[in-house]
């Protein structure tokens, strides 16, 4: 069980590169996040603040489970009506619950351990309202030679099948793409999903 607390503790936070995710840069240009907008796993809200930049109205809501990425993400100055809040997307409180228009996933589902993915799927659409929409980038081939998928440590890949079949469990797939852009190292291992609540 991977200890995110201590990552943070530690300043052992490999994934933060600092700036939001690429492929939702390019995704806001076109198409704005809009309404109350989930992002779990948020680490220090690079994306979270991405969103409430590109859209002024917008309350993108950063969770996670590490309460040293919680307070540093706070301490990061405001870029629009965004806030953070620390709990567990799997125990998600009451206030959390039917309460977004989308979810916004980045490395969160690649972070949790393979035995929770129908869990998640479960949690995000418990976390949307009705019609309520998933966009996510998926990293779906986060090996290499110094990480195999027998390590049993995150990140944990996928097949594209095997993500997308779990997904439908809980929702329709309204389009699946490689996205143009990633973070050096991660061109052509992600996927774009963007799904709407069944
Ligand atoms: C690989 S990091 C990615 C962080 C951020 N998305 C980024 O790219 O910088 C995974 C994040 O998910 C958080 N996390 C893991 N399990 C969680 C859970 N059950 N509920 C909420 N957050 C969780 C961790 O604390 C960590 O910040």
């Amino acid at each position: 069980m991977t200890d995110w607390e201590d990552h943070y503790q530690q300043g052992q936070t490999p994934w933060d590169k600092g700036e939001p995710a690429p492929p939702l840069v390019d995704c806001l240009r076109s198409e704005p996040l809009q309404g109350d907008i989930l992002v779990p796993g948020c680490g220090l809200g690079h994306d979270v603040r991405a969103i409430a930049a590109a859209t002024p109205a917008a309350r993108p809501v950063g969770l996670d489970i590490a309460p040293t990425a919680v307070k540093s993400a706070r301490k990061l100055p405001l870029a629009g009506h965004e806030k953070y809040v620390f709990g567990n997307l799997f125990d998600l409180d009451p206030e959390l619950r039917d309460a977004f228009d989308w979810v916004w996933e980045h490395t969160c589902y690649c972070a949790i351990p393979p035995e929770k993915r129908d869990a998640y799927v479960e949690a995000v659409n418990t976390a949307l309202r009705p019609g309520g929409r998933l966009l996510g980038v998926f990293y779906l081939d986060p090996y290499d030679d110094e990480h195999r998928p027998d390590d049993g440590r995150p990140p944990f890949g996928t097949s594209l099948e095997d993500l997308e079949v779990r997904l439908r469990a809980r929702f329709q797939i309204l389009k699946s793409w490689v996205p143009e852009r990633a973070y050096p190292g991660r061109q052509g291992r992600e996927r774009m999903i963007l799904a709407q609540r069944l």
